[in-house]
């Protein structure tokens, strides 16, 4: 397995506080079985201001200090705070794509949807830049307005869920979401958002498990680890047609 939604890196936005913790949750989510984490700090304008290159430069810290202790692969993305101007920031190189292959974790508002989203997802698909929105069944907006997400999707975004969600750990609201999400066809990745060894930690396993109750083990497989490796790589996935509410 391969979560592609972390926040593991110390000291560039909520997530560890410390490398013993990193290294902690790094230990825990290969003891869960995953063989690479995408180290995705949070990239928001006067929040977490980091740039690609703060980023490339703790993975490069975290692959030194796991080095023959833990047997994991680290690739480098972001969780990008939606802006207008994301296109002209990953041209300039301040803005990563996921292990630069192509990908970008895409996080919008709880509330309100941008009104100039479409415009959006329309520039990233000129510029084969493919966004995979993160965990919409936390959102509010998806409360009232569920049919955005087959229009997103018909636009060529992915969607993430997270996997506590899916297990119950993030309430009832956000489980009766996810797993509708994942029984649509509208789930393309399933990954951790984990951002500390306590409250939300690494691991995938057990959600792959629920998912594998709902639509089969095949189905289940690939939201954690044939959509991730390929994201990995830059290839194409081929996403499941949705079924209609
Ligand atoms: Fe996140």
């Amino acid at each position: 397995m391969i979560d592609i939604h972390t926040h593991i890196l110390p000291g560039l936005d909520d997530g560890p506080r410390s490398w013993a913790e990193t290294l902690e949750m790094c230990r825990l989510a290969k003891e869960d079985g995953a063989e690479g984490l995408v180290a995705t700090p949070h990239i928001r304008d006067g929040v977490y201001p980091n740039r690609r290159s703060d980023i490339v430069e703790k993975v490069n810290e975290l692959r030194e200090k796991i080095k023959g202790h833990i047997d994991i692969n680290i690739f480098c993305g972001a969780e990008i705070h939606i802006t207008p101007d994301i296109v002209d920031r990953i041209k300039r190189g301040e803005v990563p794509t996921i292990n630069d292959k192509g990908y970008i974790l895409l996080e919008l508002p709880d509330h309100l949807v941008p009104p100039r989203i479409e415009d959006l997802l329309f520039q990233l698909k000129l510029e084969r830049i493919i966004p995979i929105i993160t965990h919409v069944e936390r959102s509010h907006w998806i409360q009232r307005e569920f049919q955005l997400i087959y229009r997103f999707v018909e636009m060529g975004a992915l969607m993430q869920i997270t996997a506590m969600s899916l297990t119950g750990g993030l309430g009832r609201t956000a489980r009766r979401m996810a797993m509708k999400l994942v029984k649509l066809r509208l789930a393309h990745v399933i990954a951790s958002d984990s951002h500390s060894r306590g409250l939300r930690p690494p691991g995938l396993s057990f959600a792959l498990k629920i998912a594998s109750s709902i639509v089969g083990e095949k189905e289940a497989n690939a939201m954690v680890k044939d959509a991730p490796a390929k994201i990995i790589n830059g290839s194409g996935i081929e996403i499941p047609v949705p079924e209609r509410t």
